[in-house]
């Protein structure tokens, strides 16, 4: 898998991408990333590669210039056209299930936008998704586009180990998960569930399964109506009222 990142800041995703479960992969091999800094691309003495917008109105606007010719650099040896993402507040809310499409791409390109945004014509011509992160406006593109990687990445065979990947598993149904407790038994004077320490597996897979469910209904309801929930769950839901909230919707 080949990351490609057009940015005008390519220290900063590096730097953040050179580290932890990331950085493991990039070491081993298991996913490249190749930053292009848009700036080497402007052809002005100054390297100036943004402008004032026509029509008026504050701020700077990305020409389109740099990153045409960053874009057809980077993209002249690839057989396919490939996938050009640009992250901004505009673009589809990222999901899980975006991840994993991205995840069967062999190269995934990023462009970072800055200032008040990039002149259409560049997007017109070579975006082929818009992807936001969420409803807030960042400074630039560039941490989006390192969530999305860092998302991306741990869906690549071998990027997590196997105690990450058994992690993930439990993420599966669409539930929030439930707590983890360690060592000490008291803290602060809060203790582990007995359940925990009862030995019983069928008891505390029950009881993980429970507050799994009853953490999902507390703090995201929406996703009950896509989790795969068994008739054993649905009376559980019921006991906690969740048909009552359901109504009131
Ligand atoms: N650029 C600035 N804010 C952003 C956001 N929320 N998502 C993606 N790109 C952005």
């Amino acid at each position: 898998m080949n990351f490609h990142v057009l940015t005008l800041f390519p220290d900063m995703i590096r730097q953040g991408l050179h580290t932890s479960v990331t950085g493991r992969a990039l070491d081993r091999g298991l996913i490249h990333l190749n930053t292009v800094n848009i700036r080497d691309y402007s052809k002005d003495k100054h390297k100036h590669v943004d402008d004032t917008p026509y029509g008026g109105g504050a701020g700077m606007v990305m020409q389109p210039e740099p990153i045409w010719l960053a874009y057809e650099e980077l993209t002249c040896g690839m057989q396919d056209k490939p996938r050009l993402i640009y992250v901004t507040p505009q673009g589809k809310t990222f999901t899980q299930s975006m991840a994993e499409e991205f995840a069967a791409c062999r190269d995934l390109i990023f462009l970072c936008g800055h200032y008040e945004g990039v002149d259409e014509r560049i997007l017109e011509e070579i975006v082929t998704d818009y992807v936001s992160i969420g409803d807030y406006v960042l400074t630039g593109g560039e941490l989006p586009a390192m969530v999305m990687i860092d998302a991306v990445s741990r869906l690549i065979p071998g990027v997590l180990n196997n105690q990450e990947s058994a992690e993930f598993e439990s993420f599966q149904d669409n539930l929030l998960e439930h707590p983890h407790y360690t060592r000490p038994v008291e803290f602060h004077g809060r203790k582990v569930p007995d359940v925990l320490l009862s030995g019983h597996h069928a008891n505390i897979d029950r009881w993980r399964r429970q507050q799994s469910l009853k953490r999902t209904l507390e703090r995201r309801r929406d996703l009950l109506n896509t989790a795969r929930l068994t008739r054993e769950d649905l009376m559980y839901l019921d006991s906690l009222g969740w048909k009552e909230h359901n109504k009131d919707e």
